[in-house]
């Protein structure tokens, strides 16, 4: 199976993270996010150890919230020494409500509301990402009125393409930060150090999601450290830090390749240490963001299926009790994801099957083309590496409630957020 987490039970039915998983449809019902603590932690512990093998001590792994955020994620991330970076006043509120220390803390963001700047700053985050000349004058403004000197970091573009799909890339040209081919990279960097109210610690950049290979990573790094080789030459200046982004690639299907984040983590460190020692800047401390690959393979979705359609001379439908509202990501990218017949993993009465939501548009589908034993209606349809994306992603389209979420851990079972209910779907309406 795809997922470390799953297992097959002697009845054939799908094991996560110790549970069973029938019985957790049971006990919460269905649709239902489940969350594999165990596994989570196996990413968090690989990262932060990989960091540091790579970079040294002083590194840090900086989980991305907007993959997935929800309070008891917090303590966890926390626990097993990660920071966070946010990219809203919401996920900055779900940080701090859940007690995270906010010195591990960066803000993200095209756009900040004042209020989200103040609450930042007096929250006390590590450090504001200022997006451009605008973001960074009214970070420095809303800094004077709250009487504090502002640490920002710069965000730049460094102009890659990491071979990933467009609507994810962030490296190349795009609304993000500013480029440095255009020269508004430096000009950028200089406003910022003559910009009073501001403390700038350090550049960021990050190029886009589902890299798999170190090449994208080490070719940041080396623009990024030629960048700060001209900083230094021009206004002798040179970052604290230097946020090399998130996007490991995960696997979502078993064609996608591993991606092996200690090894990809040691050859870029390698990079690193030879680049700063080649072009004679200081090392900077290193801050890695992934979001996708901490999450999405701890994570599965389970759906019950209703009814099972057969068009004539067509395709079988399976409908199942969820779709686009909880995971839109085929319907925005055709997102591949890995689909099982919980009930009767072992059957071998296989037939393919479009996996359909409830949603009242044609496009509201979950997946086309899964090979499953035979489905019947009341059977569990897992799809797996959910935990990515899809809770974050969630609406209330057709006014469907929000899934709860589930947190395993060797068999053993907690709510970590209920299920939506009527009531809360009327909570804004006047
Ligand atoms: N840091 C920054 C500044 C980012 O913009 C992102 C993702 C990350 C870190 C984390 O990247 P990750 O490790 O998760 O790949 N909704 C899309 C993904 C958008 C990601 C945008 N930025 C999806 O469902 O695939």
């Amino acid at each position: 199976m795809i997922q470390k987490s799953m297992a097959i039970s002697p009845e054939g039915k799908l094991r996560f993270g110790g549970a069973d998983v029938e019985a957790l449809a049971r006990k919460y019902g269905t649709p239902l996010y489940i969350l594999d603590e165990g596994r989570l932690v196996e990413n968090m512990r690989a990262f932060v150890r990989g960091a540091e093998a790579a970079f040294g001590r002083d590194t840090l792994v900086t989980y991305a919230s907007k993959a997935m955020c929800f309070k008891a994620l917090y303590p966890i991330l926390e626990r097993e020494g990660l920071g966070a970076d946010v990219v809203s006043g919401g996920e900055l509120y779900t940080a701090r409500q859940a007690g995270f220390p906010m010195n591990r803390v960066h803000f993200h963001g095209t756009y900040k509301e004042d209020w989200e700047i103040d609450m930042a700053l007096q929250a006390g985050v590590h450090s504001l990402i200022a997006d451009g000349e605008y973001d960074l004058e009214n970070i420095a403004r809303r800094g004077r009125v709250a009487g504090i000197l502002a640490p920002v970091m710069l965000r730049i573009t460094p102009g890659i393409d990491p071979h990933t799909f467009a609507a994810v890339n962030t490296g190349m040209e795009c609304q993000f930060g500013r480029p440095l081919e255009t020269g508004q990279a430096m000009e950028f960097v200089k406003t910022a150090l003559k910009q009073p109210g501001v403390r700038v610690l350090g550049l960021h950049c990050h190029i886009g999601s589902q890299i798999f290979e170190e090449g994208p990573f080490a070719l940041a790094a080396e623009k990024m450290l030629n960048f700060c080789r001209q900083i230094l030459d021009e206004t002798g200046w040179s970052p604290e830090y230097l946020a090399l982004g998130g996007g490991f690639g995960v696997r979502y299907r078993e064609s996608d390749p591993e991606c092996s984040v200690e090894h990809m983590l040691r050859g870029l460190g390698e990079t690193v240490r030879r680049l700063c020692r080649e072009k004679g800047v200081p090392q900077p401390k290193i801050i890695l963001e992934p979001g996708r690959s901490i999450v999405a393979d701890a994570g599965m979705t389970l759906y019950t299926a209703g009814a099972v359609k057969q068009i004539a001379g067509g395709r079988n439908y399976v409908i199942v009790n969820g779709g686009m509202t909880d995971n839109p990501r085929y319907a925005l990218y055709k997102a591949p994801y890995t689909v099982y017949n919980a009930s009767r993993m072992t059957g071998e009465d296989l037939e393919t099957y479009t996996v359909a939501g409830r949603c009242c548009e044609s496009g509201a589908l979950i997946q086309e083309n899964v090979r499953l034993p035979r489905v019947q209606g009341g059977d569990f349809i897992a799809v797996a590496c959910t935990g990515a994306y899809n809770y974050a992603m969630a609406s209330n389209y057709n006014r469907v409630p929000r899934l709860p979420v589930v947190l395993v851990k060797d068999g053993a079972d907690r709510l970590a957020v209920r299920r939506e209910t009527l009531e809360d779907l009327l909570k804004c309406d006047i």
